[in-house]
């Protein structure tokens, strides 16, 4: 990954945002769709009633959104002919999930104020409400993000980090996009809610770092608890829960760290760097803290953006100018006609 180009590359997305795009502010859709933000959390909580793991599924999307040409809703069009998305990068093919949910809320915005609430702008709500609807804090988010005109699955492989990597990657991944120390820990702090797959931690039980062995920041019983759920050889699409409470978000993720019971390698390795252990501890013992900065955290995310042209989509997952409604429309005009 070349850190430094992608420096270059915020650098220049953010003093061309400035220029190009109106800045994002709280009510931007108070005229236009006053009734946006109350549908999307309604859509999120029946969905999370329907499945409760669903808050967490929709959350990270605006992790993987926005760390990828900024949070213009790019993971969420689909591949075409021409173009391969990010739906099948590495860390998203088979994992992110959820997308119904999107499609379900833009469905009822389409209804009642057609044509003017991004997709980006689904996500940022969503994402918000999920916490909400899960124990944690409520917050004001920001609005008016245009969706892109195209994805690139090449893009999301070279930026968004393995669950194989340690602290000294991910602190300064962090740093690339402005994000401090205390960012990468809170921000962590969303694997309080939600599973991954046993895919993401074969390597850590049986050949970490190559070596043929298990993790040793594992505490054994977790261990032997992984190696049950996890067989060696066994179905990669097996999930474990990411922290002992997969349905509260809380700050029972970051005590499951210092007892050596964190999920993936990558949220293991936060208690142990010293940098990073010192947030852990604190978040720890100190719940509101923890809160506080994670929604700091999530505004930082929140103002990612490329500058690029965009649009508001009719549907989350093409863009407008072929979007299938205006197949569909051509169709009925011409069905009419001949
Ligand atoms: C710091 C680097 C991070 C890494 C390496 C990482 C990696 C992962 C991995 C590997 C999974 C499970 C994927 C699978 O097995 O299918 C996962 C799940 C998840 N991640 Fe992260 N993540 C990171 C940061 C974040 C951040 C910043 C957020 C949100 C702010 C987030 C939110 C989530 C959530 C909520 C889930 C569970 C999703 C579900 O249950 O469907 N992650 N993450
Ligand atoms: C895991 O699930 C995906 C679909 O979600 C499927 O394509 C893949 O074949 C599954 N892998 C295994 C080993 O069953
Ligand atoms: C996309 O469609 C919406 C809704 O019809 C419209 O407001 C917007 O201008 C369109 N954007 C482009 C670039 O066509
Ligand atoms: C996406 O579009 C932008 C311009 O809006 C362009 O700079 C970029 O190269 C495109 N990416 C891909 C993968 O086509
Ligand atoms: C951390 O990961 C990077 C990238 O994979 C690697 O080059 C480096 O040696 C690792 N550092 C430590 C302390 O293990
Ligand atoms: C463990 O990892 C090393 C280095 O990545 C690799 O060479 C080796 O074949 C792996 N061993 C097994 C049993 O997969």
């Amino acid at each position: 990954m070349h850190l430094s180009l992608l420096g270059v590359l915020l650098l220049l997305s953010h003093s061309s945002n400035i220029a190009a795009n109106p800045p994002l502010r709280p009510g931007y859709y108070s005229q236009t769709c006053p009734n946006a933000e109350t549908t999307v959390r309604q859509v999120m909580k029946n969905a999370m009633i329907r499945e409760p793991r669903s808050g967490a599924s929709i959350m990270r999307f605006q992790y993987h959104d926005s760390l990828v040409n900024g949070c213009d809703g790019s993971l969420l069009l689909d591949d075409t002919p021409t173009m391969v998305g990010e739906k099948l990068s590495l860390p998203n093919i088979d994992s992110l999930r959820d997308y119904e949910v999107i499609d379900e809320m833009k469905e009822a915005l389409e209804n009642i104020c057609p044509g003017v609430v991004s997709c980006a702008d689904i996500i940022v709500m969503a994402a918000r409400d999920a916490i909400a609807l899960s124990g944690g804090p409520n917050w004001e988010v920001k609005l008016g993000r245009l969706d892109s005109l195209n994805a690139s699955q090449a893009v999301a492989d070279e930026i968004m980090p393995s669950p194989r990597s340690n602290a000294t990657y991910l602190k300064h991944l962090f740093q690339e996009f402005g994000l401090s120390v205390k960012d990468l820990v809170a921000l962590s702090g969303a694997h309080s809610i939600g599973n991954a797959r046993c895919f993401s931690i074969f390597y850590r039980l049986y050949n970490q770092s190559g070596t043929g062995k298990a993790d040793p920041a594992i505490e054994p019983k977790y261990r032997e608890e992984l190696e049950k759920l996890c067989p060696k050889g066994g179905d990669e699409n097996v999930t474990g829960d990411l922290d002992a409470t997969p349905q509260s978000f809380d700050n029972q993720y970051f005590k499951d760290l210092i007892a050596g019971r964190g999920f993936l390698h990558s949220d293991e390795a936060l208690f142990t760097d010293l940098e990073t252990r010192y947030f852990v501890q604190l978040y720890s013992d100190n719940q509101e803290e923890f809160f506080e900065d994670f929604v700091e955290g999530m505004i930082k995310l929140g103002d990612f953006q490329s500058g690029r042209p965009g649009e508001i989509r009719r549907n989350c997952r093409v863009v407008n100018s072929s979007s299938p409604f205006v197949l569909k429309d051509w169709k009925e005009r011409n069905d009419g006609v001949i």
